[in-house]
């Protein structure tokens, strides 16, 4: 095996190799993308729209996360593997917080958690505890209302700045990376260029020293339509409709089971079932 990506080895990447990160919500999706050598597998709460069939992140539960995030952590081996924190785990107290990431890490098997914006009490408070915490700055879909739909950020100088402002206080209360998505490709320029961890894009331009992809997306899986950044790599949907439709098929015109897909009839009872005895 190659060697184990952690989060402290993922810092020193900045500025050298790009960095790969992609979500998994299961053991299989955990295996096969840890397989294919992503660097992050991202429980991301965009699982609540990609296999749960919500319409937004926000009713995912810590529950949820736990479950999938276990799940997950049974498949992958080399990979760090990162769990988001729900909307509602990290907003009410410092404590919560803490509690919560701990749930992710000791029970679910997580190695290190993401939260969205610029929480600097609440990273300091996780770092404290001994949890690495990756940062998510610009189009956050958890702010989804307050942005009033999901709409890319950082378009006037002032939030740009205000962007840079925020990514530079994450580094500072000590995330080790830092998600940055939905922005202008100017600006996630301009965030690369301001912080000394790397940063890993999501409709972000290709300045970001990684991109991430949500795995049903990349592979043809999602029901909605694919955002602008996302480059389908498979149409696994047309895959699987075409596999189901071969053995309903198959079940009707009675071509399957074959023999070789029997267990082997003891001839004494096969005598007797044909009534032969
Ligand atoms: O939830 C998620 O999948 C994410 C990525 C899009 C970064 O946060």
């Amino acid at each position: 095996m190659e060697e184990k990506v952690t989060a402290a080895s993922l810092t020193t990447r900045k500025g050298k190799e790009k960095i790969v990160m992609v979500t998994a919500t299961d053991e299989p999706t955990g295996r096969l993308v840890d397989r294919a050598g992503v660097d992050v597998v991202l429980v991301g709460d965009s699982l609540a729209m990609a296999v749960l069939g919500r319409p937004n992140t926000l009713s995912l539960t810590v529950e949820e996360m736990v479950h999938h995030t276990r799940a997950v952590a049974a498949g992958v081996r080399r990979a760090l593997l990162v769990a988001d924190m729900p909307f509602g785990s990290f907003q009410v107290s410092v404590g919560e917080t803490v509690r919560n990431a701990c749930r992710l890490v000791g029970e679910a098997g997580a190695e290190a958690v993401k939260l969205e914006g610029a929480r600097v009490e609440e990273v300091r408070a996780l770092v404290r505890a001994g949890i690495p915490v990756m940062g998510h700055v610009g189009l956050t879909p958890q702010s989804l209302h307050l942005f009033g739909g999901y709409r890319v950020q950082g378009k006037s100088l002032t939030a740009a700045q205000n962007l840079v402002s925020q990514a530079r206080a994450l580094e500072e209360a000590g995330v080790f990376a830092l998600v940055v998505e939905g922005v202008p490709p100017s600006v996630g320029k301009a965030i690369t260029a301001a912080v000394g961890i790397p940063t890993i894009g999501i409709g972000a331009g290709p300045s970001c020293d990684g991109q991430v992809l949500v795995l049903a997306d990349l592979l043809g899986l999602s029901a909605r339509p694919a955002p602008r950044f996302v480059r389908r790599y498979a149409d696994l949907a047309d895959t699987i409709c075409q596999a189901v439709a071969r053995f309903a098929a198959d079940v009707r015109e009675g071509s399957f089971p074959t023999v070789q897909e029997c267990y082997p009839d003891p001839p004494e009872v096969a005598a007797w079932a044909a009534g032969e005895v």
